[in-house]
Parts: structure tokens; C-alpha cells; sequence
């Protein structure tokens, strides 16, 4: 071994590190020419310590300088191995910061489910609960509890989805207060929404679907005053603090008396417009008081207790409110419709 092989050797080791294509390349030939055991050069080294003194010199010195070489030219390639890395990092993951942002389609609440949270968020205010009654519910509580016996008059008027003889779509919200009744003693205050169901051709201000929204108060010495005093306080929270209501004497065979409730048009303050058939007013909702045989049915003692009832519709309501001719629309789910609101 002399010290141009020692030469040669690190410029063979240079040619191989500057042909590495990246770190795990370098590393091998460092491997092979510095590996503490078995390197090339570590190997050539380790017989210098037994020539003799005149070599042992400039063998060290070569040594010295081709390992030298070699450890400088892994540490070149690998820095410019590391910047290329990094650069096409850079490019790849680049983002600017000043592109547009894609905008998010949101999705909003339907009209009518605006509305029933409204009524919903209004009466909890006055310490009401939510409560669901099933769609599909028994002859006997949409209609016989609520004193709507077979062949009742009241029928005629909610032609009804019969499932079997017994089983129905409910017609009406109202059977949850039978339900309600049943399931908590009183005080009892509750608001029960939903989806009711009728035998209605399609027009204008009927669909086979829509909703209802319940409300049932049941306490010692609740009286008239009460119920008129809560669609009072709902007229003003749900169409402005300016509204007056007006109560007209009417019919449901569960409440005794009932009433039909009209509030001042929301849309002209009472002058009379196109909404209000120029009357100045609009009717909301229908109520009364609970009917001492429906209590009664509930198994509630109707000479300790009494109550009120009223159930409103939240779809004809989101009409009135923003302005919607056709309540199909409600219920088409044309897109074009439902963004607008
Ligand atoms: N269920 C009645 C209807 O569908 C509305 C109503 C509810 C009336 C509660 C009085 C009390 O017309």
C-alpha cells in the first residue's frame, strides 16, 4: 500500500459520493469507505502502524488527507441532497395565501321548522316543555278521548289516514294532551309540535302533511284570564310588541269554551291589506278550555284542576310571515324556493 493508492482510493469514493441520488446513497458509500471495521479505508489504515518509520509518515499524512476528502465530499452531497429535498417541498406544498376562499354551501332551517322553534323557544320562556306525541296514534286518542266519539260531526272535518280500524295518522296535535296528561300529573305545562296528517287534495292552503303545534296548561285554578293572558304575552313575542289579539267564540269538542284567536296583521299594523283581507285581522290559532271530561280522560280530577289548550299552524304562520302565496311550496323542496328564505 502506498499513499497514491490512498489517493486513488478517495477519488473513487468522491466519484461514487457525487453519483448518490440521495441520503441513503450517501451513506452507503461512507459505509464502504469509512465504516469503523470493515471500511475500505479504515482497512488500508489499519497496517500503518506496522510500517516501518520513514513510511509510517506519509502513509499517515494520506491517510489523513483522503479521509478528509471523503468526509468532506459526503457532507457537500448531503447538504445539496437536503436543499433539492426541501425546494421540492416548497414547490409541492406551496399555498397562497391570497387565493379566494371556496365558500361553504350552508344549509338552513325550513320555514316552518323556523317558526316552531320560535313558538317553541317562546313558551319555554314561560316554563313549558317540549314534547313529541307519535304519528301514528290510536282512534281512541286522536279523537274518542277528545270527545270526538265514531260518527261526531268533528270527523267530517279531518278526514283521516286509517291504517287499521283502530290505528290512524293523527289529525291533529291534540292527542298529545291526553298523552301528556297520562304522563305527568299536574302542574303540567307543555308545547308538543309535529307532523299531522289529512286526507286533503293539494291547493293552495291545504296539503295532506303539515304541522301543528300544541300547547296544554294544567294547574289548581287555572282559569280564562290565564289562556288569554299567555296568547297575549305569545302574540307580542312572536309578532311584535305592538299586536293586539282578538278572541272569537267558536267550537272544538275538547274545550269548553273555545275560541279562535286573531291577531293584528302582523304585515299593515291593523290598516288592512292583501294578507288580511283588508279586516286588519289575522287568525293564528285555535284554544280554549280543557274540557272537564278530556281532564277526566287524562286522569285528571277536574274539580281540583282545570287547564287551557291551543294548537296553532307553524306552516300557515311561516306564509303569513314571509310572504308565501302558495303552501305547496312549503313542501316541493325546489331549492330555488327554499334558498330564498
Ligand atoms: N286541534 C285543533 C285543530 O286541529 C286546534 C286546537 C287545539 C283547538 C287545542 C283547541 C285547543 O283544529
Amino acid at each position: 500500500m502506498r499513499p497514491e493508492s490512498l489517493a486513488g482510493l478517495a477519488a473513487t469514493a468522491r466519484a461514487e459520493v457525487a453519483a448518490a441520488v440521495d441520503l441513503e446513497g450517501v451513506e452507503a458509500v461512507r459505509l464502504r469507505y469509512l465504516a469503523r471495521r470493515d471500511g475500505e479505508l479504515t482497512v488500508a489504515a489499519a497496517s500503518i502502524g506496522r510500517l516501518p518509520d520513514q513510511e509510517r509518515g506519509p502513509m499517515g499524512r494520506a491517510f489523513n488527507a483522503a479521509k478528509a476528502e471523503i468526509e468532506q465530499a459526503l457532507a457537500e452531497r448531503r447538504s445539496a441532497l437536503l436543499q433539492t429535498t426541501r425546494a421540492q417541498a416548497a414547490e409541492a406544498e406551496w399555498l397562497d395565501l391570497s387565493d379566494p376562499a371556496v365558500s361553504l354551501e350552508l344549509g338552513h332551517l325550513h320555514p316552518s321548522t323556523r317558526i316552531q322553534r320560535e313558538v317553541e323557544a317562546i313558551f319555554a320562556q314561560l316554563g313549558y316543555r317540549v314534547v313529541e306525541g307519535p304519528e301514528v296514534e290510536l282512534d281512541e286518542v286522536n279523537f274518542q278521548l277528545l270527545n270526538i266519539p265514531p260518527e261526531h260531526p268533528a270527523r267530517d272535518t279531518q278526514d283521516t289516514f286509517y291504517l287499521t280500524e283502530t290505528l290512524l295518522l293523527r289529525t291533529q296535535t291534540s292527542p298529545a294532551q291526553i298523552r301528556a296528561m297520562w304522563a305527568q300529573p299536574p302542574p303540567l305545562r307543555v308545547i308538543t309540535p309535529g307532523r299531522v296528517f289529512r286526507r286533503d287534495n293539494p291547493d293552495a292552503t291545504h296539503f295532506p302533511m303539515f304541522h301543528q303545534v300544541e300547547g296544554l296548561c294544567v294547574d289548581e285554578g287555572i282559569s280564562f284570564s290565564d289562556l288569554k293572558g299567555t296568547l297575549e304575552y305569545f302574540s307580542r313575542s312572536m309578532f311584535g310588541p305592538d299586536r293586539a289579539i282578538r278572541l272569537r267564540p267558536s267550537y272544538f269538542p275538547f274545550t269548553e269554551p273555545s275560541i279562535e284567536v286573531d291577531v293584528s296583521c302582523f304585515l299593515c299594523g291593523g290598516a288592512g291589506c292583501r294578507v288580511c283581507g283588508s279586516s286588519g285581522w289575522i287568525e293564528i290559532l285555535g284554544a280554549g278550555m280543557v274540557h272537564p271530561q278530556v281532564l277526566r280522560n287524562g286522569r285528571v280530577d277536574p274539580d281540583r284542576y282545570s287547564g287551557f289548550a291551543f294548537g296553532m299552524g307553524p306552516d300557515r304562520i311561516a306564509m303569513l310571515k314571509y310572504g308565501i302565496a302558495d303552501g305547496r311550496d312549503l313542501y316541493e323542496n325546489d331549492l330555488r324556493f327554499l334558498r330564498q328564505i
